[in-house]
């Protein structure tokens, strides 16, 4: 343990600013470093994204859910100071809903701090969220329903409420009638049995905003979010000042939500989320600059991916069967109840070997409780996250173990194109051309077949593993080959769920052979 330590010491050594993020579709396992790297940080901030994120955190043994709250949180009894930062949309039902969670753990959440410049989530923007899902049909995003696209389109539109507005009645009272007067071209275009019914959800309050004449009640939203606003008062702070004051002095944390290939700026758009979590959204998020930033780490899956809801997902394991089935099962339980199984995790079906990984990685969603999509790593859209709104970024991989006993491991070097001809830029893409730099657009990566290299698995259990040296020689040639594709140094690997499961590595001093 001591030599892990002086490692983590070593690769923080004078850092002021430390950054953790995900580079593929989210879910990679940021709660575990987070919780590696707070010993060293004074303030941890969630610069983006809202209660569309999710991630277990075990206190006394017992799993306990949160959205809004980083993870960092249970390091409030360090003395950890929390912030959610300005580029985050808040609902404040739901925070506060963990919140009270904590207090019930004996937390004091005392050190919690909220940015006074945080966009809110309203009633109105989970409905018109659901709505427009519901009304797309089969073009639906997928998205978690919680309101969080609508929130930051609203921010665009300039019609969007602040959290600090929840401090001054009066001037929340009339931006949310101006903001609910535009939605109202949205709403009135829909059946009104529609509405009540996506209203009538436990997290919209059973159906309180819902008005049979209006459609939405306007008096009752404002209730319930000027309650909120009390409750929540004391946690509400000028966040620019606050960074301002502590840039410098304190260590400071960024722990992202989301991933890069959910970008609004740089992912698989349409299917992405609203908000930037590349390194230069969540900077600006937290209110820093690129400058201030002394380490950047981007965590990937150990050799393998997941993405919830829709969207182009090339190294998909069961291809268009896996997607399809994703898509339309609630629940792990509904999994079960049509794949019982047990499946080999190399199983020669690759829709079922998929079932088997997703079920041996515990791959379900925190927030949707979807199962997630699980595919093998893709280093063409890894090349591209590393080039996107970053500097310098060293990677960690998480999840390592779960890989353990699969035969073959295949890693995707590029791509083939396989769709109609398409124009990018001055670029003409045909069919049967390789691709290794792929526009990110969806109506492309839908015909992109992945081109693999297949390397040789190992067998034995490396949780228990302290030295990068006794790693299998078959892990070692995958990273090597990740290094050799896309110069970029992993510094961490994650072994298993537990902080102890974790490996600082010095990857060029470190024994290859
Ligand atoms: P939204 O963020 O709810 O608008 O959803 C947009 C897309 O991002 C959907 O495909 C979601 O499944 C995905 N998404 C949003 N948040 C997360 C997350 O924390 N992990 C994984 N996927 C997410």
């Amino acid at each position: 343990m001591d030599e892990f330590i002086d490692k983590l010491k070593s690769l923080l050594f004078m850092a002021k600013v430390v950054v953790v993020r995900c580079l593929q579709w989210g879910d990679t396992g940021k709660g575990k470093v987070i919780d590696v790297l707070s010993p060293w940080a004074d303030i941890i901030i969630r610069p983006l994204g809202g209660p569309n994120a999710g991630h277990t955190i075990y206190l006394n043994g017992k799993p306990m859910i949160f959205h809004s709250l980083p993870s960092g949180i249970i390091k409030d009894r360090d003395g950890k100071i929390n912030l959610l930062g300005s580029g985050m949309v808040i609902d404040p039902k739901s925070l506060i809903e963990e919140i009270e969670l904590l207090k019930s753990q004996g937390f004091s959440c005392e050190n919690l701090k909220i940015s006074q410049k945080a966009n809110l989530i309203l009633p109105t923007h989970i409905l018109e969220d659901r709505l427009r899902e519901y009304l797309s049909g089969n073009g639906k995003i997928g998205t978690t329903g919680k309101g969080v696209g609508p929130a930051y389109t609203d921010h665009v539109a300039r019609t969007g409420l602040t959290v600090n507005d929840l401090l001054n009645p009066q001037v929340f009272r009339s931006k949310l009638l101006r903001n609910i007067e535009q939605k109202m071209l949205l709403f009135k275009g829909v059946d009104l049995k529609i509405i009540e019914q996506v209203l009538s959800s436990s997290d919209l309050n059973l159906g309180k905003y819902f008005s049979p004449d209006n459609i939405i009640n306007v008096e009752d939203i404002c209730e319930d979010y000027f309650a909120y606003g009390r409750t929540l008062e004391k946690f509400i702070i000028d966040a620019e000042k606050f960074i301002r004051e502590n840039i410098g002095k304190k260590r400071i944390l960024l722990e992202g939500a989301q991933g890069l290939l959910l970008s609004i700026n740089y992912g698989t758009y349409p299917f992405v989320t609203c908000s930037d979590p590349s390194l230069e959204g969540m900077v600006k998020g937290a209110g820093l600059s690129m400058s201030d930033v002394d380490l950047d780490l981007g965590i990937i899956k150990g050799f393998m991916e997941t993405r919830v809801g829709e969207g182009p997902f090339p190294t998909e394991i069961g291809d268009i069967h896996s997607r399809s089935f994703c898509s339309k099962c609630p629940n792990k339980e509904d999994e079960k109840f049509r794949y019982p199984g047990p499946y080999s995790i190399n199983h020669p079906d690759p829709f079922l070997q998929g079932i088997a990984l997703r079920r041996k990685a515990k791959e379900y969603g925190a927030t949707t409780k979807r199962p997630r999509r699980v595919g093998w790593l893709d280093l063409v859209l890894l090349k591209h996250a590393l080039q996107s709104g970053a500097k310098d970024t060293k990677l960690v991989l998480t999840k390592l173990d779960v890989l353990s006993g699969v035969k073959t491991i295949n890693v995707c070097v590029e791509y083939k194109y396989v769709g109609p001809d398409y124009r990018y830029g001055q670029k003409l893409f045909k069919t049967g051309d390789r691709v290794s730099s792929p526009p990110m657009y969806s109506e492309f990566l839908a015909y992109c077949e992945p081109v693999y290299k297949s390397f040789p698995g190992w067998s034995k259990d490396i949780s228990k593993l302290k030295n990068y040296s006794d790693m299998p020689q078959q892990l070692k040639n995958i990273l090597e080959f990740i290094y050799q594709n896309l110069k970029t140094e992993p510094v961490i690997l994650s072994v298993g769920p537990n902080p102890e499961e974790t490996l600082v590595i010095d990857f060029f001093s470190e024994e290859k052979i």
